[in-house]
């Protein structure tokens, strides 16, 4: 089966640092492996209505829903990156993965179903020092990834302020040569792993 992986860019600024990160870790995938970027800053969604209890969600046609809906189904692979924005995923990513709700109750769409088995990634910079203020992120990414039955492949960090800072992190730089190639297992709650 073809891979196809879609980029989902969530910085506010062009050509930022996670941007950056992700292009060196999308270097190192094969030429059979389809890939799609979409800039959420670009294309911005509208804010999410949550219409789930009063109405059904009709499909979007046209517009920025449609194309990251069909984007999304399109793709085995969706990787998000996000720049670390107060510790978490930034607002443009919060809002695309909001409209995964609508998209869930959205008749003949079988969000769920779709996306299951499918792999979710994440890319983040941060100005930080400590990794460790990232894990909101990582936490929102693997516990969505477990909620829709997908895999769950991590996310690579890289540190950096101002736009470029993350070509200077070489450990930022040489995990991504490798990340794309590492295990991606089905995502689990943390509770599920405790368990298990
Ligand atoms: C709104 C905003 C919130 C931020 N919050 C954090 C944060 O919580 N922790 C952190 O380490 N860096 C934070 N930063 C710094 C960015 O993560 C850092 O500049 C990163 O390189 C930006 O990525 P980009 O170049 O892809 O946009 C924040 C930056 C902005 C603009």
């Amino acid at each position: 089966m073809t891979r196809r992986f879609l980029f989902v860019l969530g910085s506010s600024r062009p050509d930022g640092n996670t941007e950056l990160l992700a292009r060196r870790a999308a270097e190192q995938l094969g030429p059979s492996v389809d890939q799609t970027w979409i800039s959420l800053a670009e294309h911005p969604l509208p804010d999410f209505e949550d219409l789930r209890h009063d109405s059904d969600h009709l499909r979007p046609t046209d517009g920025t829903p449609a194309l990251l809906l069909d984007a999304t189904l399109a793709a085995t692979d969706v990787v998000i990156v996000s720049p670390l924005y107060w510790y978490s995923v930034s607002a443009h990513v919060k809002r695309y993965l909001d409209h995964w709700s609508g998209w869930l109750r959205t008749p003949g769409v079988d969000f769920m179903a779709t996306m299951a088995g499918r792999t979710l990634w994440g890319v983040t910079a941060l100005a930080h020092e400590e990794a460790e203020v990232a894990d909101p992120l990582v936490g929102t990414l693997s516990n969505s990834a477990a909620y829709l039955g997908m895999r769950f492949g991590g996310v690579l960090l890289g540190n950096s302020s101002k736009p470029g800072d993350v070509l200077r992190d070489a450990e930022a730089l040489a995990r991504a040569k490798t990340f794309f190639a590492g295990a991606a297992p089905l995502a689990r709650f943390p509770y599920e792993a405790d368990a298990a």
